[in-house]
């Protein structure tokens, strides 16, 4: 990169760029950051011409690596016919479309397609759709009004918005908005953050259970990560804890909102984690995969039976609808994302994915220096974990993964942790050779930063 143009960049940046989750006094002061100029496949290039690989496929979106030629193509051609109308009384073949093959391929019954912006605005439509649902259901009628609670669980994330942050049930990201979040239900997860500590899953579902039965006429819906628990630290929790809590919700007349949002699209093996507990909820949200992390756009996907409550004239219609709903370059990506998948066999290349990922963080627990700040591994679909010890903090606030990311980048990787949990989560097409680079430099950097500690 020429020289002029990098400084003004950095000069640019510390003046006016407020980042994400970044303590902006600390990065002011830190070194001058990388500056990545282009990225292709499983990799992005840094000014200084290095090609990092993307361990977390740039925060779980670009599941089908970066630039995906079709995709680019896509989203060219589409940009040549029509950029963007708003879905307001008209219609065009790409949401039209799209929608018809999402219901193809979502969990049965879920043939109702509301599109949104992103994994945040995704959870924040079914909120909504699920309170206006129970004031509107005909069944309902009298607990309707009163049914505008929902219940999640501890250490849970669902994104950005307020309604969103209501749902969260990770402590710090919630305390700054106390007063203002909604109220929510945080029952225990069934997940546990280490193999040694946490209820078992028979445990929680007994504490949702006494909830939903004793408090179900105020309770509208119950909000759950399918398997995993992303931003928790990629917490894993067995697929019958889903069945139970379903039949729960089933029997309470509770709505089962599924945030697919960072399981979809194959990160766990199936296209969807509920597949693994062959369920399907009432409401289903999507984002991130879904436009192989080209564009911002999303949806929630409802049954026929929730979406008919939302009949009988204006005013009872789903009062939502952002401008950019269903807009057709992000739908004509989208689609071309789902061709993917069926063309290119994603979803057949993750068991052996799988078995790299688990083999090597598996090693990584065993390694005789590693180990010394392992404290658990857990390996699922294309997903691999490693919880590390820190002595000074724990969770998201602690350091130690932080020192693996600086190991890490000075080995050719983009490491970013959760905190003290160090993952990765790589474009599901990852080559198996550059998957085993990404593998290695995981462990020589754990190594290095065990061997200092
Ligand atoms: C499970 C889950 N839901 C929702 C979101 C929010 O998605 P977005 O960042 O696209 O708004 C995230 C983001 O990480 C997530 O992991």
């Amino acid at each position: 990169m020429d020289p002029a143009l990098r400084a003004r960049v950095h000069a640019a940046d510390r003046a006016h760029l407020w980042h994400p989750y970044t303590p902006m006094d600390e990065w002011r002061a830190g070194a001058p950051p990388p500056i990545v100029v282009a990225a292709r496949g499983p990799r992005f290039q840094l000014d200084d011409g290095r090609w990092l690989l993307d361990g977390n496929s740039s925060w779980w979106v670009s599941a089908l690596g970066h630039n995906h030629p079709r995709i680019v193509r896509a989203l060219t051609e589409q940009a040549q016919r029509m950029c963007h109308v708003a879905l307001a009384g008209i219609t065009h073949p790409e949401a039209a479309l799209l929608a018809e093959e999402l219901a193809a391929v979502a969990p049965p019954g879920l043939d109702q397609v509301f599109f949104t912006d992103d994994g945040s605005t995704a959870i924040e439509a079914a909120v909504k759709m699920a309170v206006q649902y129970f004031v509107q259901a005909p069944a309902s009628a009298k607990a309707g009004a009163k049914k505008r609670r929902f219940v999640s669980l501890d250490g849970a994330f669902h994104g950005e918005t307020v309604g969103a942050t209501s749902l969260g049930g990770v402590e710090v990201f919630r305390r700054p908005f106390a007063g203002v979040v909604f109220e929510c239900v945080h029952v225990p997860s069934p997940a546990s953050p280490s193999a040694s500590c946490g209820p078992a899953w028979a445990e929680a579902f007994d504490a949702i259970a006494d909830l939903v039965e004793r408090e179900h006429d105020t309770i509208a819906g119950v909000v759950l990560e399918p398997i995993v628990q992303g931003v928790a630290g990629m917490r894993v929790y067995p697929p019958a804890y889903l069945r139970a809590v379903r039949d729960l919700c089933t029997k309470h007349d509770v709505l089962l909102i599924l945030d697919e949002v960072f399981t979809g699209y194959g990160r766990l093996g199936p296209m969807w984690a509920s597949q693994l507990a062959e369920i399907e909820p009432d409401v289903f949200c999507l984002a991130k995969g879904f436009t192989g992390g080209v564009l911002p756009m999303a949806a929630t996907l409802a049954t026929r039976k929730v979406q008919s409550a939302f009949d009988g004239g204006r005013a009872r219609a789903f009062l939502y609808g952002h401008s950019f709903c269903g807009n057709p370059l992000g739908a004509a990506v989208a689609r071309e994302v789902l061709a993917i998948y069926r063309e290119e066999q994603v979803l057949a290349g993750i068991p052996e994915r799988h078995a790299r990922i688990a083999a090597a963080f598996a090693a990584l627990a065993r390694d005789p220096v590693a180990s010394r700040i392992v404290r658990d591994v857990r390996a699922i679909g294309a997903i691999g974990a490693a919880e590390l010890r820190d002595d000074a903090s724990h969770g998201y606030v602690a350091r130690v993964g932080w020192r693996v990311y600086e190991e890490a980048l000075a080995r050719g990787a983009y490491l970013r942790p959760l905190g003290d949990v160090v993952y990765v989560t790589p474009p599901l097409n990852i080559p198996l050779d550059e998957l085993d680079r990404l593998l290695a430099i995981v462990q020589e950097s754990v190594r290095a930063v065990a061997a200092g500690a």
